[in-house]
């Protein structure tokens, strides 16, 4: 009221992801989706059901303990994210957790995610023995990306200090772009209430910051590699950039400026 807010009319998706997770897992058995990932908690339990589907699983983890369970419950690849990604995100940073996530998975292949937006973040992971790196922020940030246009230009208006992890938007650790919704939510004293419905009550206050032209109280998820970013590309070209750095500096820099003898 204080601050001018309108009554926003808003339907706030729950979606079978959020609401029966069970249901959605159920549907993506039945379609025999190629991947399979899961970004809270191990999908250990389905994965007899897919594999004999031929689908592959994923899992996504913040810490060596979760990646030793996924591997051992036969998930396909364990995608390691530190806290300096986009999204949901635990504690330990990617250069911390990389090393550790590898060898508590092993033998199962590890994907490096949190923090890498260019071929040098790549070339980094593989050289510390992932198998390939899974990248968030980096590709919200493109022409396709699926972020709202004021999302995407906070994005690029970041530096490094400008994404905060706050549990105001779902109820878990979750990293998005600064804004003055955070000193908000943080002002007020409240508690979040548990995941997800906690969404509830980000989205409408958040929509309701859009409808009253408040873009200082509205960001987006976004990880710390946000200040890396200065340009949306398209996706295509993105990706080649990724890969052209990336070999660059396997094949080229790297022998040049490193000599093992
Ligand atoms: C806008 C956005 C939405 C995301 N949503 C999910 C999600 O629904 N499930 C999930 O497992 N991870 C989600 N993530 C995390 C990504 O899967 C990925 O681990 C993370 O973005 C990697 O860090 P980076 O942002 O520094 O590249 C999301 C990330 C962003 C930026």
């Amino acid at each position: 009221m204080e601050m001018g807010i309108p009554d926003v009319n808003i339907m706030v998706q729950m979606n079978t992801t959020t609401m029966r997770p069970s249901e959605a897992v159920q549907v993506c058995l039945d379609e025999k989706v190629p991947l399979f990932c899961a970004g809270l908690g191990n999908p250990g339990f389905m994965v007899d059901q897919a594999h004999a589907r031929g689908m592959k699983v994923l899992g996504v983890t913040g810490n060596s303990k979760n990646a030793r369970r996924m591997a051992a419950s036969n998930v396909d690849i364990i995608v390691a994210q530190g806290h300096e990604g986009g999204g949901h995100t635990g504690r330990i940073g990617t250069m911390a957790l990389l090393p550790m996530a590898i060898d508590a998975a092993s033998p199962k292949p590890v994907l490096a995610a949190g923090g890498i937006g260019d071929g040098r973040g790549i070339a980094a992971s593989l050289a510390m023995g992932c198998a390939g790196v899974w990248i968030g922020t980096r590709f919200l940030a493109t022409v396709e990306g699926g972020a709202l246009g004021i999302n995407k230009q906070k994005i690029l208006d970041s530096t490094d200090e400008d994404t905060r992890v706050s549990r105001a938007y779902t109820g878990k650790t979750l990293r998005a772009s600064y804004s003055r919704f955070h000193d908000l939510w943080d002002a007020s004293g409240l508690d979040p209430v548990p995941f997800p419905m906690q969404v509830l009550i980000s989205s409408a206050l958040i929509a309701g910051f859009i409808e009253a032209n408040k873009p200082d109280y509205v960001g987006g998820l976004a990880g710390q590699i946000s200040g890396l970013i200065h340009e949306i590309k398209p996706a295509a070209r993105l990706l080649e950039d990724l890969v052209e750095e990336t070999v660059d500096i396997l094949s080229r820099k790297l022998p040049e400026t490193v000599i093992a003898k």
